[in-house]
């Protein structure tokens, strides 16, 4: 019985380190749609000075949003950008950045 426990909990504990491991596209989406469409647009493709975010890969996503979250100067907007960053977790960051590379290509 003892030993049958301790096989379930390893069994949780792999399952939640993959977990935290692998990004979760679903769950970029979700912030996507609620709080980043709304200047980026649903396609990805921005509008006056809000960038285009299509044609980039999840590592280039990534280093940007950390640096937004960070606070360091990225572009000349940087200051409409950066409050959209400086709440996002480093799984919200994967997330983000392995929807946003991967659906608008
Ligand atoms: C209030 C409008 C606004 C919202 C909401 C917003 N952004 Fe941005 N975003 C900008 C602007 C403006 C820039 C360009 C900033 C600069 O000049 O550095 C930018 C830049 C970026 C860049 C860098 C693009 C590049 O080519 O280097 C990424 C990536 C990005 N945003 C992702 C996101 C994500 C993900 C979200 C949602 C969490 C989000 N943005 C929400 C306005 C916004």
């Amino acid at each position: 019985m003892k030993s049958s426990m301790l096989v379930i909990i390893g069994a949780a504990l792999a399952l939640s380190a993959a977990q935290a491991h692998g990004a979760e596209p679903a769950d970029g989406e979700e912030i996507y749609a609620s709080v980043c469409r709304n200047c980026h647009g649903p396609t990805g493709k921005g509008m006056a000075s809000f960038p285009s975010l299509s044609g980039n890969d999840a590592d280039y996503i990534g280093t940007r949003l950390t640096q937004y979250r960070a606070g360091e100067t990225v572009g000349p907007n940087t200051p409409l950008m950066s409050p959209m960053a400086v709440d996002l977790s480093d799984e919200d960051i994967a997330n983000l950045a392995a929807y946003i590379s991967t659906e608008f290509q």
